[in-house]
């Protein structure tokens, strides 16, 4: 039994110890298998887990730990959902959360009536579209989907998860430059299959993982409170000043050095522990780019759809990739679809497969994003959250000045990351506090991710009404202060 441990089973301490990967996560909560999200191992979690006084869920989560394969961060579960709609998840005592997570599928909440509806009518209609034939729905999405990248962003191709795209894009930046080397960035996540996990940055992801896709190098990533780099004359919350173009010029040291780099691969504004660097840094990697041949991918996965309050997250920054990924919230929550949009200089790879996928067209899938682009359209979804945004900042700005415990607080729209510290000066990560918010805010009713164990993430739908916004940091501002106390902070 010992050596078959999976990450995510309860398991004693005897057994732990025996397994070398699950020893590190329990006893050194530091590592990096905090990074991609809460640990679900933890002693907090297991606590939270007996704390879930209902049959039906107990049961529920004793089926799923028992039925489906264990893996990392998947099982147990937080809880067992019974029903979704707007802003809240309903777990299956009938207590409801506000979701501020939501995988990032969940820009218009959940079983947004009008996506609904227009899936419904795709489904009487035309439910499937098989290879070799097209439908007016998916080119409807595409010429859309055109339309709002804007620029010299006209040519796309679907696929059913993004992954898959990111894949694509991958393949075909190797067919445009025949150069098949990709420079990423330490700590990024692409997604979890074997090409995407061999240019991301979290070797947790690799471990153990074998032979992977060769030429990937990685640079550290522009961020702004505890990066590589940091710059001695930037203040912590100066994101938007130029104090982080060094860690630009550093892709153009790579490209120099290394030779034969086809693609730099990146999020503008990376989701997980939300590190949004400054205009002046993707400009300068545009030019880069521009300047060595290697074609810039964006992965817009989690952000695009106008979370960061512009359709898509490099608009916020005035550039334009070569490779554009997204998916995610474009199925509006509904049904899985993501697309690589890029530029027709770029349409030579007649003779290559770049994704093959089965549902490439999806009359279903492109439905559901056709009703969410609507939707965001009709709802002025960017403009409010521009709007929610200037809220946000100024409510998390004003904890951070009154909590100890609050070191940073960044982001974008509606995408905002608050960091837990021990202290301030030393900026140690707060692991056990973060730990104590999230399981705090659940009891309350709010759900969110913690990334990099220490980063309090709170990504609420874009629908969401300024009245709830503020109950949810109300919850979020109460654990907080209650966390201060319970920690010794004040
Ligand atoms: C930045 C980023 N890229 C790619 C992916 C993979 O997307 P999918 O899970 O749809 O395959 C994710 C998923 O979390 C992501 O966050």
């Amino acid at each position: 039994m010992t050596d078959s441990v999976e990450i995510g089973t309860p398991t004693d301490t005897k057994e732990v110890t025996a397994n070398p990967v699950l020893t590190r996560v329990l006893n050194e909560p530091a590592t990096h298998f905090r990074s991609e999200g809460d640990v679900n191992t933890t002693q907090a979690r297991q606590a939270w887990n007996e704390s879930l006084n209902h049959q039906t869920t107990q049961a529920l989560l004793r089926r799923d730990s028992e039925v489906f394969l264990h893996q990392a961060m998947s099982t147990p579960c937080l809880d067992s959902l019974e029903a979704a709609d707007g802003i809240y998840l309903q777990d299956s005592s009938g207590k409801k959360y506000m979701d501020f997570h939501g995988n990032n599928v969940h820009q218009l909440g959940y079983g947004h009536p009008h996506v609904i509806k227009k899936i419904t009518e795709q489904m009487a209609s035309l439910p499937f579209s098989p290879r070799r034939f097209t439908n007016e729905t998916a080119v409807q999405c595409a010429e859309k989907l055109t339309q709002i990248c804007g620029g010299e962003l006209n040519r796309v191709l679907f696929a059913p998860g993004g992954t898959s795209v990111i894949g694509m894009a991958l393949k075909l930046a190797r067919h445009v430059t025949n150069n098949f080397k990709v420079v990423s960035l330490w700590d990024s996540f692409h997604g979890a299959s074997l090409d995407a996990i061999s240019v991301g940055g979290e070797a947790c992801f690799r471990e153990g993982m074998g032979p992977l896709m060769a030429g990937v190098e990685r640079i550290p990533p522009a961020v702004s409170y505890r990066g590589a780099f940091p710059n001695p004359n930037a203040s912590n919350n100066d994101n938007n000043q130029a104090s982080d173009v060094h860690y630009a010029d550093y892709l153009e040291y790579v490209i120099e050095k290394e030779g034969g780099i086809g693609a730099f691969i990146a999020e503008a504004v990376r989701n997980t522990d939300v590190q949004v660097p400054s205009k002046a840094y993707w400009k300068r990697i545009r030019e880069i780019c521009d300047k060595h041949n290697v074609l810039l991918i964006i992965d817009d996965i989690p952000n695009g759809m106008g979370r960061s309050g512009e359709w898509f997250t490099h608009q916020a920054f005035d550039i334009e990739p070569d490779i554009l990924c997204i998916g995610k919230g474009l199925g509006g929550g509904l049904i899985p679809i993501a697309a690589m949009i890029t530029k027709d200089k770029f349409n030579t790879a007649t003779q290559v497969s770049l994704g093959h996928y089965t549902h490439e067209k999806s009359p279903l899938g492109c439905a559901a994003a056709l009703a969410t682009i609507e939707v965001i359209e009709q709802e002025k979804l960017l403009d409010k959250t521009q709007s929610d945004s200037k809220f946000m900042r100024e409510q998390l700005l004003r904890m951070k000045e009154k909590y100890p415990v609050i070191g940073d607080v960044r982001g974008i729209g509606l995408l905002w990351g608050v960091e837990l510290v021990t202290d301030k000066t030393a900026k140690t990560r707060a692991f056990d506090e973060a730990e104590a918010t999230l399981y705090q805010c659940l009891n309350n009713g709010l759900s969110f991710k913690v990334s990099q164990g220490n980063v309090i993430q709170l990504s609420p739908p874009l629908i969401i009404s300024r009245a709830d916004l503020q109950a949810a940091l109300n919850i979020f501002e109460n654990a907080i202060q209650q966390v201060c106390i319970d920690f010794n902070y004040i």
